[in-house]
């Protein structure tokens, strides 16, 4: 095993996490290299239930190290009710941790900024959890990063002009929370002390760890559509979820990268507002939904539901350059009497497969759908490709042969045993 980025191929919530587990035992340090606490990466071990936002899914191996990048915005009160629900589940959270001394603090002011836009003439439909207006301080180089923070006598400077930034420009859109600079400061270089033993370069420790023959395991949060360049912007969040972004949120070259896996539900899912070409607005959507247990993991809110986009998928192979990818939650369609799969769109009569720049031109595009039937009987928990109905192993390799990537690896259910791993894959070679 060596270098490998786990993605997100679509909208987010594709079951990376679920996939990173099962894959972390091969690897000794899973990176995390961008977003915050708007993840919500689910795995089940048993009956146990485990959502992480912000913390690496590799934590739930012991021995391993789960490290969070430079590329992060980490709200260190967000960080320790995290670490708390772990260690009372038992796992030393602490010990495995590291964070990058580079990495920006994310400060309850951002969550007010953020209403700002959310509550104006445009919302996004964000998760609120002041992720962007904390990637603006970054890109307006008048961010806080945790080497900062560890600095007590800097800090101290610093802090209250931040906050007093973010209050002028809430009050001047009628946001009127409270906010008190002085009790955030005290309760940041509080949480500062209890971080800097895990706070260190992580560049370092992971150019390091190769060197020594170590593997890294890079865990996406997002997804590629939702990646600040690359996706439906400007309805996406504000980092490189893409494959990209692993190496300058980690600080690890580009050259050292392995492979790159790309996760895509059986259908498509997205939370928040923007253009939507497969979405399902009637029975078969809300089927999806229930099915599937559709609703968001940070907020709760409903998941937008719909069918598999043969263009986004090949969009995103093509910018994340993975050859084989993983198709989760086959077992959500199980009832089925026929699934329709998006084959290109239609855009003002012009047939095409590429994904227009600009969301006024995607929210015209009309998807043209090769309808193929269902199987009508349950995956749930198979674990080898042989035993699938033959419609349901139709139905993936119609995938497949639409967007010329290999589906490696199928999931059936939540749990680390309801996986098929395809014999003789591109997937078993470079996860073996
Ligand atoms: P992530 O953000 O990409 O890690 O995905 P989420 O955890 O937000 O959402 C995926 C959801 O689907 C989680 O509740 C998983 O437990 C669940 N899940 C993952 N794979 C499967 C599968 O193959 N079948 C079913 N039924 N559920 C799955
Ligand atoms: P995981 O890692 C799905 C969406 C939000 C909103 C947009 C911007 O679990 O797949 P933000 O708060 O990031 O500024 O919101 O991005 N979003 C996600 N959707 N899965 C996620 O993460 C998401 N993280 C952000 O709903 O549309
Ligand atoms: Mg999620």
């Amino acid at each position: 095993m060596s270098n490998l980025i786990i993605l997100g191929a679509q909208w987010g919530d594709e079951g990376k996490g679920k996939l990173v587990d099962i894959l972390a035992d091969r690897f000794d340090y899973i990176v995390r290299y961008q977003g915050g606490n708007n993840a919500g990466h689910t795995i089940w071990i048993g009956e146990r239930k485990f959502v992480l936002r912000l913390v690496p899914s590799g934590i739930l191996h012991p021995g391993k190290t789960a490290v969070i990048g430079n590329g992060l915005v980490v709200d260190p009160i967000g960080l320790f009710e995290e670490v708390e629900a772990l260690n009372a589940a038992g796992i030393d959270a602490e010990k495995q941790l590291r964070i990058s001394n580079r990495a920006h603090v994310l400060f309850p002011s951002h969550r007010m900024v953020e209403k700002i836009s959310e509550m104006g003439r445009a919302p996004i439909g964000t998760t609120l959890k002041g992720i962007g207006p904390c990637y603006e301080d970054k890109i307006g180089r008048r961010g806080i990063r945790m080497a900062d923070l560890l600095d007590r006598g800097y800090f101290r400077e610093c802090v209250r002009g931040l906050i007093e930034d973010h209050e002028t420009r809430a009050r001047a859109f009628g946001i009127d929370d409270e906010i008190d600079a002085d009790d955030i400061a005290a309760r940041y270089a509080e949480a500062a002390e209890r971080m800097r033993p895990m706070i260190c370069d992580t560049s370092a420790l992971l150019n390091q760890a190769m060197r020594e023959g170590k593997n890294l395991l890079f865990e996406g949060a997002q997804g590629t559509m939702l990646d600040i360049d690359h996706g439906t912007y400007p309805f996406v969040t504000s980092s490189n979820s893409s494959a990209g972004g692993a190496c300058t949120g980690s600080g690890v070259p580009p050259t050292k990268i392995d492979a790159v896996i790309g996760i895509s539900k059986t259908y498509t899912t997205r939370v928040g507002g923007g253009p939507f070409p497969t979405e399902a607005l009637d029975a078969a959507g809300d089927e999806i939904r229930d099915r599937g247990h559709e609703f968001g993991s940070v907020t709760g809110r409903p998941r937008r539901c719909g069918w598999f986009d043969t263009p986004v998928l090949k969009y995103s192979a093509a910018i994340n350059g993975f050859e084989t990818m993983v198709v989760t939650k086959l077992d959500v369609l199980d009832e089925l009497a026929e699934i329709p799969v998006c084959v290109a769109y239609s855009i003002d009569g012009n047939v095409t497969m590429e994904m227009p720049a600009t969301v006024r031109e995607l929210a015209k595009a009309k998807p043209i759908y090769e309808t193929l039937p269902g199987w009508k009987s349950s995956t749930v928990g198979i674990s080898d490709w042989d035993q699938l109905p033959e419609a349901a192993k139709r139905y993936v390799e119609f995938l497949e042969a639409k967007t010329g990537v290999e589906a490696g690896c199928v999931s059936t259910g939540p749990e680390r045993m309801q996986t098929i791993v395809r014999v003789g894959s591109k997937f078993e070679r470079i996860t073996g």
